[in-house]
């Protein structure tokens, strides 16, 4: 589908996990599938845009006529994601960036000689916080998995990262966003929010581009890009936006 001015973003995407490497062969990580970046800059290309996507390890295919940057490390990570941020006109923070990382890697693989292994952790670097505090007038948008007070500390992270918009989805040990077809998520922006309710990660995407392209040129929250929420029966996709930028000039 083409983009709607016909003109191209230059969008920079992370997604996928990291890997803390504690020695040469073990990691901390977490469950990531790296599902939704990867549908971001797949439904972003098609539609026209120029994608870098910077990926930690996952199992899926580099997406067509993307240009790929292998990652494992968050500090990889973000040595890659600022060497393209000057380029990037939006950014999209899809990936679940490993915490901390071990302080001192053992050079050599662990043996089992005690009962008990103690890591001593470091903090790694936020990414997303650190393209915030140079933000300019580029467009942010960040992810915000919470498993209580879902909405409220979704916004408090779109405030402190200084982003425009923030997806934020709910887990618990019943409900995981990782892996899983269907998620549902809130879009967070500075006046609008919309809801998403048991969509396909590519809907998902969808969606959240149609809001990203909406900032990129500055397009009012009244005027319909495509329409959102077409597809897929009432059950399927319940997706409305609660639009206070009406008054605003764009969400
Ligand atoms: O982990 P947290 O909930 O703070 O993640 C919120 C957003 O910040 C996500 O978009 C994630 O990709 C990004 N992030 C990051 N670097 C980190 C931690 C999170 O870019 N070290």
């Amino acid at each position: 589908m083409p983009n709607p001015s016909g003109t191209a973003i230059r969008l920079l995407i992370t997604a996928g996990p990291t890997r803390e490497y504690i020695d040469p062969v073990r990691f901390i990580s977490n469950p990531s599938t790296g599902a939704i970046g990867y549908a971001l800059a797949t439904a972003a290309a098609t539609r026209g845009h120029r994608v870098v996507l910077v990926s930690g390890p996952t199992h899926l295919s580099p997406p067509a006529g993307v240009r790929f940057v292998a990652v494992e490390s968050a500090v990889q990570m973000q040595r890659q994601v600022n060497r393209f941020f000057p380029w990037a006109q939006a950014v999209i923070a899809a990936a679940a960036v490993g915490d901390y990382r071990p302080r001192r890697p053992a050079r050599t693989k662990i043996k089992k000689e005690n009962t008990r292994l103690r890591l001593d952790l470091m903090r790694n670097p936020d990414i997303l916080e650190g393209l915030g505090q140079r933000k300019g007038a580029k467009i942010l948008i960040g992810f915000a998995l919470e498993s209580a007070n879902m909405r409220a500390n979704a916004r408090a992270k779109l405030e402190k990262k200084n982003l425009d918009l923030i997806v934020a989805n709910r887990c618990s040990r019943r409900q995981s966003p990782f892996g899983s077809g269907r998620t549902s998520a809130v879009i967070i922006g500075r006046h609008a929010e919309t809801y998403c309710a048991a969509v396909s990660k590519m809907r998902l995407a969808g969606i959240i581009l149609d809001r990203m392209e909406r900032l990129c040129y500055s397009l009012p929250a009244s005027v319909p890009i495509r329409a959102a929420g077409a597809r897929g029966t009432k059950k399927q996709s319940r997706q409305y936006t609660a639009d206070k930028a009406l008054k605003r000039p764009h969400s």
